[in-house]
């Protein structure tokens, strides 16, 4: 929901700040700041707007400030100005802080903190975690020298002290003046991930800000801290026991989080499907035997064939991959299965009986929402099981176990590639579960081998990118689509219309094609665009009646068809628009039919002049309720 970046090391800090914000920008940029440490007291300069507005306030990098951090915001309390954005410093001007997430109880404490002459200068949660450490910093008995008996000293003291009376999330980076060599980074339900360089240190929300510099790292888990001093780093609980964390190594390179030739991280992100597609399944497709191998879970496959319930929980897109998934337990497995948007799982008292697995799907792995939801899961006695992209994150860390996407890290804010791999995943996971309980070997066999053949399918997709661009033109000044699919195609329906919505800010609404009789078909008037997805399929001639519905009312059809399908043409007039894919069995057309989708909703969004990878009010990774 915002990036962090923090430096401690030897080099001038500011541009690495800099440097870092620009590539965390994706996770929030309404506001932006940086506060840096070497000269004295600690220099803040921070604005409202992008990064690109933060650098026009800044002064020339200063030789003697090696140590700093920054924020870019997306704002929760108080409006994206000035005075709201990160850094905040505490009323004695001796702290300063950045953070990502919610402090709930912040409105207690503030008025707790005025109440001992503590002032406030923002709306923001953030700045009571700065006057709270600021407050206990300035109580703290000073023990000679700043040390306290337990190796502790004044600065970390205040921090533990401050934690423990906030309740809410955050990923805290914290500085004080009178400790110039001195970086505080915690965590608890936001990320907080610090790399470590030679005799140089970067904290930060994502690897993404990270791995220029380093990829050795360690991830935070909740109610950790870090303390980063001229002896090195120390780990340790918020209540001060200490914890020994193991170097990782950051799984992905620079090059996957540059945008290369492309016009933004979106349009990569659509156009490198095929590959990522093929490494996500590489090395699970094991073509000798014709088996799938999901070391990940295979030690819960049992569990898994033996499930008597399936519940897959998710948001946003991610939820769509799950009603993909939802459909294929069902049809392959014949494991009754259900879909629920985490946001409602995880207050509805849930019934989870014995046998239940619980499925999170996320490509962040750390939407708040999807996070609750595994964690009420667990508490009810499920097992609970991740498909997940980013390594180490807190959904892949709270799980009992996963699949990983493998497909690198996903840049633009509208999720392309993750969704795909998320159905490759789900659909892996469901044929190898329907070989072991429901489907013959011969059947496993030819979805296997259907299954390989789909990265390059994509890949002819990905051709008609112009041609998609011109339906997308021809349609640009409508301001009201429907997206219309059934079977399979109905959650891929729900992720046009999403994507759609979120860059192009053009309203869409996806249904099932049936249901448009049940009230929808009101809103059709003349030329009003309606995409249906009628590729071949047992429901393909009652979509076809559901075309005729709407042409006869005037509307404008844009249709998904079949490669070779003569008699949809038929079906079209003058002004009605036709993208043709290749075949596939209708249980895996998921990952085809979404492809034009994507397409759609990117072309538009560039033609009405939206910033496709950070499109408005949105951010990448949704780590607040
Ligand atoms: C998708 O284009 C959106 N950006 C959003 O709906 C996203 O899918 C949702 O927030 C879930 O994110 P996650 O997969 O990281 O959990
Ligand atoms: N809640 C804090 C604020 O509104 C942090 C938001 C964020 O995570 O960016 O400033």
């Amino acid at each position: 929901m915002c990036g962090i970046v923090a430096y401690l090391g030897k080099k001038v800090a500011q541009p690495i700040l800099i440097e870092g914000l620009k590539r965390l920008e994706y996770r929030g940029y309404d506001s932006a700041g940086v506060a840096l440490l070497g000269s004295g007291a600690i220099r803040i300069k921070k604005t409202s707007g992008r990064i690109s507005a933060l650098e026009a306030i800044l002064d020339e990098p200063n030789t003697a400030e090696t140590f700093g951090i920054g924020h870019t915001r997306w704002a929760t309390h108080g409006e994206p100005n000035a005075v709201n954005a990160h850094p905040h410093p505490d009323y004695t001007g001796k702290i300063a802080v950045v953070h990502n997430g919610i402090i709930e109880n912040y409105g207690t404490l503030k008025t707790w903190l005025q109440n001992e002459s503590a002032e406030f200068a923002s709306e923001t949660d953030t700045e009571v975690i700065a006057n709270l450490i600021g407050y206990f910093y300035a109580k703290e008995d000073e023990s000679k020298g700043g040390k306290k008996p337990d190796g502790q000293n004044k600065f970390e003291q205040a921090v533990q002290r401050a934690l423990g009376e906030l309740h809410g999330t955050y990923g805290l980076a914290i500085v004080c003046s009178e400790f110039p060599d001195m970086l505080i980074g915690a965590k608890k339900g936001s990320p907080l991930i610090l790399g470590v360089g030679d005799n140089e240190y970067i904290l930060a929300s994502d690897a993404a800000a990270i791995v220029e510099h380093t990829t050795q790292a360690i991830y935070l888990a909740d109610n950790e801290m870090v303390t980063i001093g001229p002896e090195g780093f120390h780990t340790k609980t918020i209540d001060n026991v200490t914890v020994t964390k193991d170097l990782k190594q950051i799984e992905f390179s620079l090059e996957q989080i540059e945008l290369g030739d492309f016009a933004h991280h979106m349009l990569k992100e659509i156009f490198v499907q095929p590959k990522a597609l093929s490494t996500c399944m590489g090395g699970r497709i094991d073509r000798q035997n014709n088996r799938i191998k999901l070391g990940g879970i295979a030690s819960y496959l049992r569990e898994l064939t033996r499930t008597k319930r399936l519940i897959l929980t998710a948001c946003g897109t991610a939820f769509h991959a799950g009603l993909v998934g939802e459909f294929l337990f069902e049809q392959l497995a014949r494991i009754p299965t259900e879909t629920e948007y985490a946001s409602e799982f995880r207050y509805r008292n849930p019934i989870i009986k014995d046998g239940t697995v619980v499925i999170s799907i996320s490509q962040s792995g750390e939407t708040a929402d999807t996070l609750a939801a595994v964690e009420q899961a667990k508490e009810r006695g499920a097992t609970a099981l991740g498909v997940v992209n980013v390594v180490g994150s807190s959904i892949a860390r709270t799980t009992d176990a996963g699949i990983y996407l493998h497909v690198g890290p996903e840049i633009g804010v509208a999720s392309t590639k993750a969704f795909t791999a998320q159905v490759a995943v789900l659909t892996m996971l469901a044929i190898e579960l329907g070989r072991r309980r429901h489907i013959s070997s011969d059947e496993a066999v030819r979805y296997i081998d259907e299954l390989s053949r789909i990265p390059d399918k994509i890949s002819r997709i990905l051709e008609q990118s112009d041609h998609i661009k011109e339906i997308a033109s021809a349609n640009i000044d409508k301001n009201n689509w429907l997206f219309l699919g059934r079977g399979f195609n109905y959650p891929v329906a729900l992720e046009g219309a999403l994507k759609l919505k979120e860059i192009s800010y053009i309203h869409a609404e996806g249904l099932p094609a049936a249901e448009m009789k049940h009230g929808p078909i009101a809103l059709i008037v003349k030329d009003m665009p309606a995409l249906f997805i009628a590729t071949a399929g047992p429901q393909y001639d009652k979509i076809m009646g559901n075309i005729a519905e709407v042409k006869a009312r005037g509307g404008k059809i844009i249709v998904v068809a079949t490669e070779g399908d003569e008699n949809i043409k038929s079906a079209l007039g003058r002004t009605d628009h036709l993208i043709s894919i290749p075949d596939a069995p209708e249980l895996l057309q998921p990952m085809l039919t979404v492809v034009p989708l994507q397409l759609l909703a990117y072309h538009a969004a560039v033609l009405r002049g939206h910033d496709v990878d950070k499109p408005r009010n949105l951010a990448k990774s949704v780590t607040v309720e």
